[in-house]
Order: C-alpha cells, then structure tokens, then sequence
C-alpha cells in the first residue's frame, strides 16, 4: 500500500484532469495523487512530466491509501455514467469526512443528486464547475465549486492556490450548496453562447454593410478590444478572422463550412430558464441560431426564397460600424442581464446564497467570458444586492440610454438588409419589454379567458374574474385558475 503523501489527488487523466494534475502540482505546498481507469494513461503522464513529481496509483484502493485526510480527490472525467462510476468507487474507499469533487461539466440537476446520496455516506461531496478549457485548467481556470462549508474549508485554500487571478484576486468562490456551483457554471456557458452570438452578428453586418474584408473588421475589433468590449472573446475572434487558410490563401473564416456545434450547456441554460419562467432570449437565440446553421438541408430549400427588393446601402462606413460597436454593447448588457436573472431564480427555487456580485469577480479571469465589464456587474449587485434586473442599475441605464439609438438604427438595418440579427433583435425587443408601460400581455389574458376561462386581475379592482364569453358577456368574480 502506498504511503499516505499527496494532499490533493486527481481522478481522470485526459487533456482537463491531467493538465489540472500539473497546475496543482505546480504550486507551493502539493503534493498530487494521480489515477486513470486506464492504467497506461497514468504511466504516460507521470513519464511526461517528472517536474510535476506525481503519486501514481494503478487500483482507487492504493489511490485512496496515497492521500492524506481528509482525503481529497477531484473527479476530471466523462461527464455522465463515467462520473457516477467513479463516484461508486471512491464511496468505497473513502471514509466519513473525505471530499469528493466533481470537476467535470455535470448538469446541477445530477448534482444535486450526486451530493444528496454520497452525503449519506458522511463523505463530502463538491460539484465544481471549471472554466477555461485546457489552457485554463493547465495554468488557472476559473472554478465554481458547490457543496458543503465543510468540504470548502479544506478544498477552497487549494482550489484558490490554482485559479486564475483578476486583479489580485483569485477567480474562485464557494458558490452555494449541492448544484450551486454546475448551476452557474451553466449559465456562464449560456451566457458566452450569446456573447459569441452577438459578436458573429456584428461581425457579419460590418462585412455585408460596408464590404470589409475579415482582416479589416480584425482590426476594428482589436480596436474594440481596448474600450468598454474588452474582453477575452473580442480578442480571439480578431485572431480567428485575421487567420489566412495556408492551403487556399483565403481568410480562414471563409473556408470553415457555416454550422455551429454545441456541446449542450446552452441548451440546458435555455430549458432551465424555460422551467423557471425566466426569460433568457438573447441565450436561446444564440442557441437556436446553431441549430438553424446546422440544417444544412433546409436551408437548401429554403436558399431562393425572397429576400428585400429594395437596395440596402450604408453611406457612412465609420458610423456604421460604432452603430455596431454600441449595439453589440447594449445588447451584451441584455445577455448578461438574462443570465443573472436566471441566477437569482435558480437561487431562490434551490434555496441557494448566491452572491451575484461574487459570481461576476470570479468571471473576470481564466474563463471565457472574462471580461473588463464584469467589474462593473460586481460593483452593481455590491451597491444594491437585491437589484431586480442588472439593466436597472445606474451605470448599465446609463449604458443603454447612450447606445439604444445607434441599437435600434442597427436592428432596423438588418431588417431592411435581410441580414439575420436574431440576437441583437431580441435583445433589443427584451428591453422594451421590460421598460413598456402596458404590455399586450394584457390581450393575451383576455384572450385565455376567453377559451380557457383562465380569469383576469383588473387594473383598477382587488380580486380575480371573468367575462361570460358565451353567455350575456357580463363579468363575475371568479376563482384564480392561471
Ligand atoms: N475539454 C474541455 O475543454 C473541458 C472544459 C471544461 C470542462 N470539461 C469537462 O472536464 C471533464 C474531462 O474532460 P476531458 O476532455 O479531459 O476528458 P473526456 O474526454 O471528457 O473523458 C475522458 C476521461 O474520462 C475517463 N472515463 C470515461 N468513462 C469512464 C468510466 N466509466 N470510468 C472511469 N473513467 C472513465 C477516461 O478514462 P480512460 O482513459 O480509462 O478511458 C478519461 O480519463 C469532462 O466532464 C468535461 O466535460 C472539459
């Protein structure tokens, strides 16, 4: 048996678990357990890289007897059926007071079911989202971990030691109990689906409206990069249209064929939200906007049908495209606003202390959505906690009243121009929405009421009724049935 040496272990030893592995090992005061199912994988990394002087165990029992305790391992492997196997094993052979973490990308609902029944054991039990890819993981990701404050006693002084750092501080916090941590890990991808949504859209109106060649809007967006947009994916998409393809001399972005994967976690952030009764659409759009692209065939068939019969032209290339810059902005505060309105309400069905302004500090670095802006949705929820809608606060009003008319110029171009903007567009009609008066919600009630008896509140009476659509159309009190 081996010695127990190693205060951290790792579980899983592919790109993320063992590049992890190395930025644990890295630091000041660990020492790294490391196991792989397959035992060939393990040997590889330990021959790779010496420096990182791992523990390497071939069995979970030698794993388990490698680890000094509380015993702490982090799980790094296929998300789903691989994660609850090595949970079943770890639950073995760790005893009451261990800590396992779940590093991989869980949906919080397996979370908090994971948590719920490893707690039974005595052993504590962490989801951790982890952002930043391989590179992140490698020289310091952004983590969401969940679980007890127990398990984040001994895990948070080890997992600060390995996240990135912003500003002096490290890009990581005790997000909540069980799912907390998945939870926003999740709405952290949904969020940069539709900051990658947005982007694209500006990018294509730029290229479309002023004739730009990929390498020119490069530019436009490096200049971006130094302003209000800074941020991490405003950086590489420079890089990506910049890029010439060695093997045709076109810009790279030109030979990659039009359809856009996903791995999922938008859409669990839009079916989340959907359940919740928040709503996200600048998230959804930026989902359903890769399943259009995906559908090669009917686009196809749809390829002839008719576009706008009248010319659209932009005269003033350079107004064009800082209307593009604001508009991109606006509705960046949208998006952002639909995923913290997702946050608050997954806190408050989950029962979860989520300190929204924490959540936006540990954005700012090692993960995708890192971002200058973030500082700015911290200082919003540090003023007022209890901020119902992140647009509301003063500093992103004030954002938005200085750029919506260059947003509604840009909306209204694209419709002209036949230029799909389904995320700027939705964003844009989100938040009149939220600002209307009256809502036609109003006509919808009555229309449910008047197939459905579904009842209406009046503007003007306590009480809930409802018109006697098929009798003498007078109107009664009636019970609630929404
Ligand atoms: N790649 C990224 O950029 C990224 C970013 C954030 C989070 N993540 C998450 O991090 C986790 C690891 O990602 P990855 O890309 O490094 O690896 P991966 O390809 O998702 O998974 C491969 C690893 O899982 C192990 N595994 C699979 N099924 C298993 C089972 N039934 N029992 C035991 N081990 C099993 C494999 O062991 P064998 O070698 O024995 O097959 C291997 O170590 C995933 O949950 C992923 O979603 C990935």
């Amino acid at each position: 048996m081996a010695q127990a040496q190693a205060n951290i272990g790792v579980i899983g030893m592919a790109v993320m678990g063992s590049n992890l592995a190395r930025n644990l090992a890295s630091r000041e005061g660990n020492t790294v357990a490391i196991y792989n199912r397959s035992a060939d994988k393990t040997r590889t990394v330990v021959s790779e890289f010496p420096e990182a002087g791992f523990v390497a165990s071939e069995t979970i029992e030698e794993f388990a007897a490698s680890l000094t305790k509380p015993r702490t391992a982090i799980i790094m492997v296929k998300a789903g059926a691989g994660t609850d196997a090595v949970i079943n094993q770890l639950t073995t052979v760790f005893e009451p007071g261990d800590i396992i973490v779940d590093g991989g990308n869980a949906l919080f609902t397996d979370t908090i079911r994971r948590e719920k029944a490893v707690r039974e054991t005595g052993i504590n039990f962490v989801g951790a989202g982890i952002s930043g890819g391989e590179e992140g993981a490698l020289k310091g990701p952004s983590i969401m971990p969940g679980g007890s404050a127990e398990a984040w006693a001994t895990l948070g002084p080890i997992l600060k030691t390995i996240a990135a750092v912003a500003e002096d501080e490290p890009c990581v916090t005790h997000v909540g109990t069980d799912g907390a941590g998945h939870f926003v890990k999740m709405i952290h991808n949904g969020i940069e689906y539709a900051d990658m949504q947005l982007i694209a859209e500006a990018y294509d109106l730029i290229r479309r409206g002023t004739g730009k060649s990929p390498a020119e809007i490069a530019d436009i967006f490096t200049e971006w990069n130094k302003g209000e947009l800074e941020s991490y994916l405003i950086e590489i998409t420079a890089e990506v249209l910049r890029q010439v393809d060695a093997k045709t001399g076109q810009p790279l972005v030109d030979v990659i064929v039009d359809q856009a994967g996903a791995k999922g976690t938008g859409a669990w952030t839009v079916q989340t939200a959907l359940d919740l009764g928040i709503p996200v659409s600048g998230i959804a759009e930026a989902v359903f906007a890769r399943s259009l692209s995906s559908k090669p065939a009917q686009r196809a068939a749809a390829s002839s049908l008719p576009g706008p019969t009248s010319k659209w032209t932009v005269d003033d290339a350079d107004a064009f495209v800082e209307d593009v810059r604001q508009a991109l902005y606006a509705s960046k505060i949208i998006a952002y606003s639909q995923g913290f309105d997702e946050i608050v309400a997954g806190a408050e069905q989950y029962d979860w202390d989520i300190k929204k302004g924490d959540i936006a500090k540990i954005w700012r670095g090692g993960c995708i959505i890192r971002a200058q802006f973030l500082n700015r949705i911290t200082e919003a929820y540090d003023e007022n906690p209890g901020l119902v809608a992140l647009v509301t606060a003063p500093y992103f009003t004030d954002a938005v009243s200085q750029t919506q008319d260059a947003w509604r110029r840009v909306v209204v171009a694209a419709a002209q121009a036949g230029i799909p903007s389904p995320a700027f567009s939705s964003s844009l009609s989100y938040y009149d929405g939220l600002r209307a008066d009256r809502l036609p919600a109003a006509l919808v009630q009555g229309q449910r009421d008047f197939f459905g008896a579904h009842t209406y509140r009046r503007v003007d009476a306590e009480g809930t009724f409802h018109t006697l659509w098929s009798g003498d159309r007078s109107e009664i009190e009636a019970t609630d049935t929404h």
